[in-house]
């Protein structure tokens, strides 16, 4: 078992790794102390991992409930963020309740929104059970539901009490949604830790085995990194906005072709591939190490290149309306070497579009 600690003061918590972990959340949690305890999960992991949460958490002791909502990034929104609520209340949980997570960032991003809100703030633990909610979404107090007018943009920073990883869930997670997580894994490797990355480079074939070794090792590397970063700035004043890599122009792909063509990770692997050479374009990479990104994303199945039917100013004039957008200023977080990165602002446009085309 594998433990990262998120050092946040007295709302610091553990990050707990291990395979065949899932039964163990019961006993893990007995010390909390909670009156109740509501699992909050989607149809598609409830049916393959509720049962094995809901009893274990009993046998320890607690009352439990469970509240389901339907499964996709549309109903991460206020309407079920109300509905889920109503159930709270109608169950009466209170002030000494906790909400568990089980699902992906989806389920990982409403549940600490509700938790944050209820009765002015409740305890949440997150279950993750994708790649990319294990890596990243579960830690780090971001929470938040989508507006119609903006994606994530209504929320809370709001820490977990635990972050419960058991990595055999991964054996029913989709491929693709496995490459996501893996896009997330390149990130670190190239903001902040050149081994990661070179791990990734030489480890593909067992990691995308699922071998329990490696891939313990870089689900663990990335929270570290996460959590050392989220310990240095909770709040994205300065250094946190480091892990927004590949973010700027993903996100513009995102939008621009309506979040349906493109899984997150995948439009974040285009976004790294295509700043690594805005960063080269600015003379800060070399051509070297921009072509080793680029590899590195390719090799693992993941789409690196914009298609060609996707128009640069269109994508500009969404990255001009992202809510990383500070003072008119668009800000790139563009790497020097891998393993290290900078925030750069006031980037000349043209340059921008050089990177796109
Ligand atoms: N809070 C943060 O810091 C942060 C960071 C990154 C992303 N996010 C958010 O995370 C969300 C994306 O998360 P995601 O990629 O986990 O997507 P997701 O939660 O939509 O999960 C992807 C799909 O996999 C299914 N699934 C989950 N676990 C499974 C399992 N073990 N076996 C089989 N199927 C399983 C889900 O039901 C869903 O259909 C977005 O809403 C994004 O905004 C948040």
């Amino acid at each position: 078992m594998q433990t990262v600690r998120v050092e946040l003061g007295e709302r610091s918590y553990d990050i707990v790794i291990d395979t065949g972990i899932l039964s163990g959340i019961g006993e893990r949690i007995k010390g909390f102390n909670f009156s109740k305890v509501a699992v909050i999960s989607n149809p598609t992991v409830f049916n393959i991992y509720g049962d094995v949460v809901i009893n274990s958490i009993k046998n320890a002791g607690f009352e439990t409930l469970n509240v389901i909502i339907p499964d996709g990034e549309e109903y991460k929104n206020f309407n079920q963020t109300y509905q889920i609520l109503t159930e709270l209340l109608k169950n009466k949980l209170d002030r000494k309740s906790c909400l568990i997570a089980l699902g992906g960032g989806v389920i990982g991003d409403i549940t600490g929104f509700v938790a944050s809100i209820y009765m002015r703030g409740i305890d949440f633990i997150q279950v993750p059970t994708t790649l990319l909610s294990q890596v990243d979404s579960s830690v780090g107090g971001k929470t938040g539901v989508n507006h119609e007018l903006g994606k994530n943009m209504i929320g809370t920073f709001y820490q977990p009490r635990l972050v419960w990883i058991d990595i055999d869930t991964l054996k029913t997670l989709p491929k693709r949604e496995i490459l996501c997580g893996i896009a997330e894994i390149i990130k670190y490797g190239v903001i902040w830790d050149e081994e990661l990355f070179e791990f990734l480079m030489h480890h593909r074939e067992s990691i995308l085995n699922l071998d329990p070794l490696p891939l313990t090792h870089i689900i663990r590397r990335s929270c570290e990194i996460k959590a050392e970063v989220v310990s240095k700035d909770e709040r994205e004043a300065g250094l946190r906005a480091i892990l927004n890599y590949g973010h700027t122009i993903g996100h513009a792909i995102e939008t621009e072709t309506g979040y349906s063509r493109f899984l997150h990770g995948e439009a974040i692997a285009i976004g790294m591939n295509r700043e690594a050479w805005l960063s080269e374009i600015m003379g800060f990479l070399n051509r070297k190490d921009a072509l080793k990104i680029k590899a590195v994303i390719d090799s693992y199945g993941l789409p690196s290149e914009l298609p060609e039917d996707l128009n640069a100013d269109k994508l500009i004039s969404h990255m001009k309306l992202d809510k990383k957008v500070e003072a008119g200023e668009m800000k790139f977080i563009l790497p020097e070497k891998i393993g290290k990165v900078k925030i750069q602002k006031g980037i000349d446009i043209e340059n921008v579009r050089k990177a796109l085309n």
